[in-house]
Order: C-alpha cells, then structure tokens, then sequence
C-alpha cells in the first residue's frame, strides 16, 4: 500500500477549534493571561478519553476558551493547515462555532478575520482552496442561532455555508428551520451533524426540513431503510470520521465501525477527522485507521478520496483540479 498520508485528500468535517493541540491551549492561555482548569498540558492530555459526546464537548469547550485574538484563531488555523498539507489536504471546507466565542465576548468578525488570515496564507503557500462553515450550537436557542447568522449577514461572501453541532439528543434538526432558510436566502450552503448519537429520526428532519446538501456523520441512518435509500438515491455525501466514532464511544473498535457497509449500501461516503486534537490523528491517519481496519485495496482508498471531492462544494473547475 502506497504512503495514505501523501495520497491527495479533501477534509469536508473538521471543527477548527477541534484542532487545539494542549501545549497550544497553555501557549494561548499564557499569552492571554487566562488560568485553566488543569495544571499541565500531561494533565489536559490524560483528559482525551471520552464515554460519548457530552464528555467530549465538555472538554473542547473548556479549551476554547484560551481564543481570544485574531492571532489567535489565526495561529490556530495555521498549525491546522500545516498538518493538512503534510496529510494530502487539499482543499477543507472547515466548521467553526461563533458561539462558543461571542458567548465570552469576542467579536465574530475578530474569530472570521483570523481564520481568513490563515486560510490565505496556506492558499499562497500550498494552493490549499477552502472557505467557512459557521455551526450553530444546537444546545443553544434557535433565537441565539438566528441573531448570529445575521450578524454576519453582511459578509456572507466570506462563508462557504452553515452547519449545526454540539449536543444532538433532545435537540431536533427542525427546530432550526426559519435558521436554515435564512441561511438559503444569504447564498449559503447547508449541512448538519446528525445520526452521530441520534437515531434515524434526528436525519430525517435534516433531509426534509433543513435541505441540507450533506450529512455530517450519519452514521445510525444505517438503522432505517428507507432513510439510507433517499440517502443514496440522492447521493446526500455523508463525512463520516472513523477516530472520532471510536473515541466517542459509536463502536468500541474500528473493525465494527459500519463503514463498509454504507459503502455496500451506495452511500456516497467520506473519510475526515472532525477533532483531531482530541481523536487521536488527523485526515491521513483516518484513512491509515480505515485501511488497516478493513483490509481496503488503494482502489477503495483512491475513491474515498474521490468522493470527498465530489461532495465538496468547491467550483466545477476547482473539481476537475483536484482529481
Ligand atoms: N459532534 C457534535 N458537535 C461537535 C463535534 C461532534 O463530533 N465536534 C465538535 N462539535
Ligand atoms: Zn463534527
């Protein structure tokens, strides 16, 4: 099998702040005068074992407090692309959570600003192409999520589209209807977590009610037939993020996760790292994971990364480019 690192990739499920490396949160912290709750960054790392998705995002909130500047999520984002280009990345179309920082009082321009920066830096340095995805937490009031949408209404040409993450159960993807239709009038693409930990009926609103274009994660759309095949006859591409499953507890080892069989279904499957800092790799070394667990030839690993491409929403021409 040929270096998987090296092999040509594109990153559609990666949460920027999921990127945090532990000495980067007491590098962050001491340059902004902020104490943490842990007292060394062996400290912070023991903590990166997680029983579900509520223990995980109790953690990545806690560490994103240290953002504070436009260097900040600059300087975030540039280690992040640093390690893409040295996994095959590129082009990312990368998830951020304007609330997790507006909530403590940074301006939403000041986290943009900052994750432009480095994004142009890495397009002049590498040719990486990619844009923004804000997140809504849907653990938050929809009213929360509509006053932040339009508060970057006015430079919506600076985002790729909206996505929606943190807490899924008792969170319905319908309650944020008037939000992504908003979002459809300002030109933006939609996607959304679901079926990470909830079931069937957490995807299916997704689909019907928010029009999303691709489904993050998706992974229990496997427990009901007729939403897999809408999935496939629709080709919804679905960014499915092996180590991230694991570690959150959705299978307990890599060789029952179901993705083979979503391949065997027709779903048009992606392979990326959703929190990489916190996972345990990066994009490469989910496709090292995927390869190793399933015995894959580089037939299958060449069309995942294929797929990722196709369900971009990069330019037809940026497409034919990066196949
Ligand atoms: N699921 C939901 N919310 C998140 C995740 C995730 O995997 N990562 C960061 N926020
Ligand atoms: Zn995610």
């Amino acid at each position: 099998m040929p270096d998987l690192l090296a092999l040509p990739k594109t990153e559609l499920h990666l949460h920027i702040e999921g990127t945090l490396e532990p000495e980067m949160v007491f590098a962050l912290a001491e340059r902004n005068g902020i104490s943490l709750p842990f007292d060394s960054v062996d400290e912070l790392r023991e903590r990166l074992e997680f029983t579900d998705l509520q223990s995980f995002l109790d953690l990545y909130f806690a560490c994103s407090i240290v953002l504070r500047t436009r260097a900040d999520f600059a300087d975030l984002a540039r280690a992040y692309l640093a390690r893409a280009h040295a996994q095959g990345v590129r082009h990312v179309e990368m998830f951020f959570d304007p609330q997790a920082h507006t909530s403590r009082g940074v301006a939403v321009d000041t986290v943009i600003d900052g994750l432009r920066d480095a994004l142009a830096e890495a397009n002049l340095e590498w040719g990486i192409t990619g844009g923004l995805i804000l997140c809504f937490l849907r653990d938050l009031p929809v009213e929360k999520a509509l006053e932040t949408l339009e508060s970057v209404a006015h430079r919506a040409g600076d985002l790729v589209g909206v996505g929606l993450d943190s807490t899924e159960v008792g969170y319905p993807p319908e309650l944020f209807e008037r939000v992504y239709r908003r979002a459809r009038e300002l030109g933006l693409h939609a996607v959304a977590h679901a079926g990470e930990e909830g079931g069937p009926e957490y995807v299916w609103p997704a689909l019907e009610v928010l029009g999303i274009e691709r489904l993050d994660h998706g992974i229990r759309s496997l427990e009901d037939p007729a939403l897999v095949e809408a999935l496939r006859e629709r080709q919804i591409p679905l960014t499915v993020c092996p180590l991230s499953t694991v570690r959150l507890r959705g299978v307990d080892t890599m060789v029952e996760h179901p993705l083979p069989r979503m391949l065997d279904a027709g779903l048009l499957v992606t392979v990326n790292s959703d929190d990489p800092s916190y996972f345990g790799g990066y994009i490469g070394d989910n496709y090292v994971a995927v390869q190793q667990a399933f015995d894959f030839d580089l037939s299958t690993m060449v069309m995942l990364a294929g797929n990722s491409v196709t369900a971009s929403f990069a330019s037809d021409e940026r497409k034919a480019e990066l196949r």
